[in-house]
């Protein structure tokens, strides 16, 4: 029972759609949805199961997760004693327009959809279907989880692609993604490679915190069509997704020296994150927010196999990352502050840091018009201490003490002619041109 408890902690209410995941076959975490069906194959297919009305909330009913009687219900007793299970919240619609509907199934096809109209019907239809190998994942959600293509809500399109590092989005020029500038936007985003950064706080208030530098030559990238949002000016949101593959195991140490490895990234592995930053009206921008679609690391001596799902960071956690400039500058950055996520280990977060990144979310549109995507000749450099920023930010305290100055020379240069104003003495005051 308490195995089916503990995947309800990871529930939050402000997603749009609840799902589970389960397995006898791989370990799912850190593996979005998106990437499951992107890698799933006629031998190790995934199965979505689907009901109109499925919540955490049904199913926690129909697994007694509350009361101590046993399971019943074939499939939620499945989910339970299943080798690996977990619960997601998914934003958006799982795209799988290639999938089978059970009722016409077909051998060979990698997703098989099994819908029923309530929980019961959908049980059944579970319970009776004998094809479902036992290395299949399942994906238990609500019947509007999921778009065939049919019910489409939202548009969005599959990420395309393996390509090879420096990654550059939008992705201006590259065939396999048809993507035409849109007028006056002007954002852009270069990244050379990441450091992951597990973060272990210990019982005894000391932190230990562990790395895995992973340069571009061990990475890939996919790229959807939506991953890039920005505005067409210097004021609103800019939103930019990685959605990175590594290409070898690489694993994390205390330093860089030869003490043994406390977590390994394997091959094949996804870290797949959005930063959002903010342009504001008086000229500045700067990281304000990020989410960690999903990453996971395996734990070696003792530290733990983590993984971060869905989670976001606000302005709290960004505002040291020094990820901020002002209007028409691009940034370089040879190696970020970390931004660290939460992880289903309280006392683990796991940190992302950017290796030669230049970011640029709004420049002259008229050097692009005639001249094509490029970053700003005006760039800051992250680690100056003299940055255009700082020195925009110290011309501004200095107009601004001199005009206090200026303003308190004109109040002293007034004093005299006050006393006049005292309306308890007769004497008026008097202007005397002769005088
Ligand atoms: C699903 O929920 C809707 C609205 O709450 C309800 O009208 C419908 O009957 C439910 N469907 C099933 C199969 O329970
Ligand atoms: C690219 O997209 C544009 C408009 O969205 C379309 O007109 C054009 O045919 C597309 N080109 C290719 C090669 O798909
Ligand atoms: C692009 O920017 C220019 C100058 O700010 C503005 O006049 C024009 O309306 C903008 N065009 C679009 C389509 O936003
Ligand atoms: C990983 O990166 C290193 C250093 O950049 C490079 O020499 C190596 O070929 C890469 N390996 C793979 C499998 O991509
Ligand atoms: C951010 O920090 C401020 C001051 O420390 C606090 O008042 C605020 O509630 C925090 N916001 C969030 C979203 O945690």
């Amino acid at each position: 029972m308490f195995k089916i408890l503990s995947i309800f902690l990871l529930f939050s209410p402000i997603l749009a759609y609840d799902a589970i995941i389960f397995s006898n076959h791989i370990s799912i975490r850190g593996i979005s949805i998106e990437n499951l069906l992107k890698d799933a194959t006629a031998d190790e297919p995934i199965v979505i199961i689907t009901n109109q009305n499925f919540t955490l909330g049904q199913f926690s009913m129909k697994a007694n997760a509350y009361s101590s009687e046993p399971i019943i219900d074939f499939l939620a007793n499945s989910v339970k004693n299943s080798k690996f299970h977990e619960s997601r919240n998914l934003v958006d619609q799982i795209e799988a327009p290639n999938s089978q509907k059970i009722d016409n199934f077909q051998p060979g096809s990698s997703i098989l959809i099994i819908s029923g109209e309530s929980w019961d019907e959908m049980v059944e239809k579970f319970t009776n279907f004998e094809k479902i190998d036992n290395r299949a994942i399942m994906i238990l959600t609500s019947s509007e989880a999921i778009s065939t293509g049919k019910n489409r809500l939202k548009r969005s399109s599959a990420p395309l692609g393996a390509f090879p590092f420096p990654l550059i989005i939008p992705p201006y020029g590259n065939p396999k993604v048809n993507i035409t500038r849109k007028i006056n936007e002007t954002c852009l985003f270069y990244l050379g490679g990441v450091t992951v950064v597990v973060e272990n706080k210990l019982s005894n208030q000391k932190t230990l915190f562990a790395s895995a530098m992973v340069p571009g030559a061990n990475l890939t990238y996919s790229h959807a069509l939506e991953d890039v949002k920005c505005e067409k000016g210097a004021f609103g949101n800019f939103i930019f997704r990685f959605r990175l593959k590594l290409a070898k195991e690489i694993s994390g140490k205390i330093d860089n020296s030869k003490s043994s490895e406390k977590f390994v990234l394997s091959n094949g592995d996804f870290i797949d994150f959005s930063l959002k930053f903010h342009g504001d009206f008086w000229g500045y921008w700067r990281l304000i927010g990020a989410t960690m679609h999903s990453i996971g690391v395996e734990g070696r001596e003792g530290w733990k196999t983590l993984k971060s799902v869905d989670q976001t960071i606000g302005p709290n956690d960004t505002k040291f990352s020094k990820l901020a400039s002002i209007s028409g500058f691009s940034l370089t950055c040879h190696q970020s502050q970390a931004l660290f996520f939460p992880t289903n280990d309280p006392k683990f977060r796991i940190g992302i840091s950017l290796i030669n990144s230049q970011i640029q979310t709004f420049t002259d549109p008229k050097i692009w018009d005639k001249m094509g995507p490029r970053f700003s000749l005006q760039t800051e450099d992250c680690t100056g201490t003299f940055s255009p920023g700082s020195l925009m930010g110290i011309l501004t305290s200095l107009v601004m003490t001199g005009g206090v100055i200026f303003a308190f020379w004109m109040l002293q240069s007034i004093k005299t002619p006050d006393r006049f104003d005292d309306p308890k003495k007769t004497k008026q005051i008097v202007i005397n041109e002769k005088n």
